[in-house]
Formats: structure tokens, C-alpha cells, sequence
């Protein structure tokens, strides 16, 4: 049958359904299996298991397709900003006019930060992580807001609309605190007439009698590069954000741990890793032909490309290239950096060894030297991913809360340690 496959174990057929998605893709529907046959299936890294059906983002990564609820990720970035593109992410729809309206007034609305929390950030030492911090404050803050992270999914689906607001606004205002904390400097009030990333730019980098100005389109740069991290399917963080949502958690605790989970060199880390590389390769000389050599002879990785699912440009990273050098430009920066990355760009992609792998540059490829552009320090670039991830964290949060079918989010493994013991025989220890 079409619809159906057929595993065979040992002399036993197994039949099961295949669900199909809109976009033609198959899953064969194992949920069954272990009932059927006393089999699992073992599949680490999760490379062939859909862990839920999902209506918020398209991947095909064979093609470099990005879609968010279909619209395509080129179109977005073109004529979108990043709280109209989020408003689409988490609702589904795009907003009229009014809608946006209410909705942008409420994410500026929720911008600033109770000041019980300041004394939170006294606590951590000035060479803290700012994800550490981003992590840890974004729990906290649910703290105070009982009423929306009660851990009751009808409560927190009821205050929804206003948490997820709240959440995309102070994320951004926490992380600028952050980076003032760890500067020394004194907290920057939110300005509620400036637009989204404008305003992080302004609590960012404004002094006393020395408000910023964005006279070079810093801002629009920014809004960029964070519509363009919105959402990504089921990556490493959202599929940690969905687990802990799984288990009835609410909607703070949830992102706190997207924010833990994005932290890695090999997930939104990445981006800072890709300016520490490049870095490197330009102080020793190198335009980047000796780090493809070592990238092929497994010394070293080349951050800020490959993709689990990619096997095609990225089509985040072609827009990030364009635009860092168009913001480069608009601000007379002569980075050495970009041409590096330009150079090992080519350089891998005409070396058979990429070539074969199907690696090509990711989203973090171009990121970190737009971000360097617009004084974003590196070690606030991974903050800068999870500011613009929010709102796919939360929309599929909502997915799991509104699913009352959703079951909590427990894999089982194929234990391979020690056969029983007895505690009691000596010649055990
Ligand atoms: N440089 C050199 N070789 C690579 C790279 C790379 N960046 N990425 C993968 N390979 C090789 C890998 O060694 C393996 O070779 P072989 O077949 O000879 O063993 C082959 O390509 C397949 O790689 P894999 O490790 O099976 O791929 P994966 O799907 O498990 O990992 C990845 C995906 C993104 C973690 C990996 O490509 C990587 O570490 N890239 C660098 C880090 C990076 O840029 N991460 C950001 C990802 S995009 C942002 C996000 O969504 O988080």
C-alpha cells in the first residue's frame, strides 16, 4: 500500500502508516512499533525521527527552502520587520495594521524590568557568560510573574498573549543590562519612542548627554539579522524548549532552557566561534587556504558551515552575506575579517572534500561580521541568536500547551553498561 510501510524483523512484518506532510514530506508512523515487536528504533542525533507534526516552519534542506507558516524566508527579509515576521511566527497569520500596531505597543510596553531584578545581576561575577546570565534571568523572571509561569496550561495559555510580549521585549532589555553589567556602566532605561532594535542599540551604547544615534542604519541591520533567526524548525534549543514544555513546565522555564541549549560551539555558539576563527586565521597570516587544509585533515572545523539539514546554501547565510557587506560599506568599514570569509567561502566550495559532504556556509557564517559592525561585542553575539530565536521558542511552546494530546517528551535508549551486579560480592569492587 502507498500509505503504509513494512518493517521486517526477523521472519515478522510490521506494518505501519506513513503520515505525509503538505510539502510531500514522509514519516513512517512508528509510534506502534515497541507494542507490535519489542523493538525500538535507535536513531542518535535524532537524523530520521519527526518528533512532533509542526506548522510554524518549512525546511528543505536539500533545496535551501526556508518558509515561516509559507511564507518564504527571502520575501520576509526583504519586506518584513522582525516583530511583524515574530507576530506571524507565533499566530500563524500576519497582522493587519491595528494588529501590529497592538501588538508592537504591548512588546514596548513590557520593556522595562522590575527592579527587584537588578539585584540579580550584582550576583554574578563581570566575567560571567552573558548567556549564563541571559539563562539564568530569563527563569527569574518568570518569579515575578506567578501568575503567568504557574505550571497550570490553562493559567499559562490564559496570559499568553501578554507573556509572550513581555518575553520578546525584556529579552532584549536583559541582555543589554547584561552587557552593561559586565562594562561597568550604569543601566539605560528603555526610550519608548525608538523601534524594536533601535532601542537595544540606545540601552546598549548611550551615555549620559551622549544619546545614540543611528545615523548609518545600524538598526535596520540589526532587525535584520534578528527576523532572520526567528525560527528554524526543530533544532537543537527548540526541541529542547518543546521537551521541557512537554513535561507541563511553563512558558520562562521553557526558554530559559532554549537559551542553555543555543549556547554550544556547534548550535548558536557558532557565531562567535566563526569570528574567533577568522580572527586567527588573519593573525597568522593565513587567507584562509592552510585552515581548509587542516578543516580536511580533521584538525580543526570550519565554524559556520555544515548543516544537519542543509545539504544546499543555507538561504539565511546568502542574505547575511549580502547585507553585512552592504552594512560594511554604509559604514566605511574596511573589515579584513569579510574578506577572509569571502575567500574561504569560495575555497570550500570548489574543494571536493566540502563539495562531497554537501557543506556550505550557515547562517552563523555572516552574522558575527555583520553584528562586529554595528559594535555588537563577541561575546554577546550568542545572546544576539537567542534575542531573535524568541519568538520560534515561544510559538512552539504554544504548539505543545495547545496540544491536548501532547504526551511528555521521553525517549528510550539501548542500554549498553554493566550486566547485573551484587553489591554484596567482594571480589565485585
Ligand atoms: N568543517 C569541516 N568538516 C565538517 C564540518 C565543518 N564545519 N561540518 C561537518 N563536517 C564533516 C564531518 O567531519 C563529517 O565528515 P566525515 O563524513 O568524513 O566524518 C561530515 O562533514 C558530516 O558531518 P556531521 O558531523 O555528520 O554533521 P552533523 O549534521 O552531525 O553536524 C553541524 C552539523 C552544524 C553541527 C556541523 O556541520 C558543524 O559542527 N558545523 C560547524 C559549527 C556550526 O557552524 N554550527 C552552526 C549550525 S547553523 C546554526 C544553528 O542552526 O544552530
Amino acid at each position: 500500500m502507498e500509505n503504509s510501510g513494512t518493517i521486517r524483523i526477523g521472519n515478522e512484518n510490521f506494518d505501519f502508516p506513513i503520515i505525509e506532510g503538505i510539502e510531500g514530506e514522509r514519516a513512517l508512523d512508528t509510534r506502534t512499533l515497541r507494542a507490535k515487536s519489542g523493538c525500538i528504533t535507535f536513531d542518535e542525533g535524532y537524523g530520521n525521527t519527526g518528533s512532533c507534526l509542526s506548522e510554524i516552519s518549512f525546511i528543505n534542506g536539500e533545496k535551501g527552502i526556508l518558509r515561516h507558516r509559507g511564507y518564504p524566508i527571502e520575501q520576509l527579509a526583504e519586506h518584513s520587520s522582525f516583530l511583524e515576521t515574530a507576530y506571524l511566527v507565533i499566530y500563524g497569520q500576519l497582522p493587519t495594521a491595528d494588529k501590529l500596531a497592538a501588538f508592537c505597543a504591548e512588546v514596548r510596553n513590557h520593556s522595562s524590568i522590575h527592579t527587584g531584578m537588578r539585584h540579580h545581576f550584582e550576583g554574578f561575577p563581570s566575567n560571567a557568560h552573558p548567556m549564563a546570565i541571559l539563562s539564568s534571568m530569563l527563569n527569574s523572571l518568570g518569579a515575578y510573574y506567578p501568575e503567568m509561569s504557574s505550571n497550570n496550561r490553562e493559567q499559562d495559555l490564559a496570559h499568553f498573549d501578554e507573556s509572550a510580549a513581555l518575553l520578546i521585549s525584556k529579552v532584549r532589555t536583559i541582555a543589554a543590562m547584561t552587557f552593561r553589567m559586565k562594562q561597568g556602566l550604569p543601566f539605560v532605561f528603555p526610550d519608548h519612542s525608538r523601534r524594536y532594535a533601535e532601542n537595544f542599540l540606545h540601552m546598549m551604547f548611550s551615555e549620559p548627554y551622549n544619546d545614540y544615534q543611528d545615523t548609518s542604519g545600524a538598526s535596520n541591520a540589526l532587525d535584520l539579522f534578528l527576523l532572520l533567526h526567528a525560527d528554524h524548525e526543530q533544532n537543537c534549543s527548540t526541541s529542547t524548549v518543546r521537551m521541557v514544555a512537554s513535561g507541563g513546565a511553563n512558558l520562562f522555564a521553557s526558554v530559559s532552557a532554549g537559551v542553555c541549549a543555543l549556547w554550544g560551539p556547534s548550535h548558536g555558539g557558532a557565531n562567535m566561534a566563526v569570528i574567533k576563527m577568522l580572527e586567527e586565521i588573519h593573525a597568522a597570516g593565513d587567507d584562509g587556504s592552510r585552515f581548509i587544509k587542516d578543516a580536511k585533515e580533521g584538525k580543526a572545523k570550519l565554524m559556520g558551515f555544515g548543516h544537519r539539514v542543509y545539504k544546499n546554501y543555507d538561504p539565511r547565510a546568502k542574505i547575511l552575506g549580502k547585507s553585512s557587506e552592504r552594512v560594511l560599506e554604509g559604514l566605511g568599514i574596511n573589515d579584513p575579517l569579510l574578506d577572509i570569509a569571502k575567500h574561504l567561502e569560495r575555497a570550500a566550495l570548489e574543494d571536493e572534500y566540502f563539495v562531497k559532504r554537501k557543506l556550505y556556509p550557515n547562517v552563523d557564517f555572516y552574522s558575527g561580521i555583520l553584528l562586529k559592525a554595528i559594535g555588537i561585542p563577541v561575546e554577546m553575539f550568542t545572546v544576539m541568536f537567542a534575542i531573535g530565536r524568541m519568538p520560534g521558542w515561544i510559538a512552539n511552546w504554544k504548539e505543545i500547551a495547545e496540544n491536548s494530546k501532547s504526551r511528555i517528551h521521553r525517549p528510550r535508549q539501548v542500554y549498553t553498561g554493566s550486566a547485573i551486579r551484587d553489591y554484596l560480592k567482594v571480589d565485585e569492587r
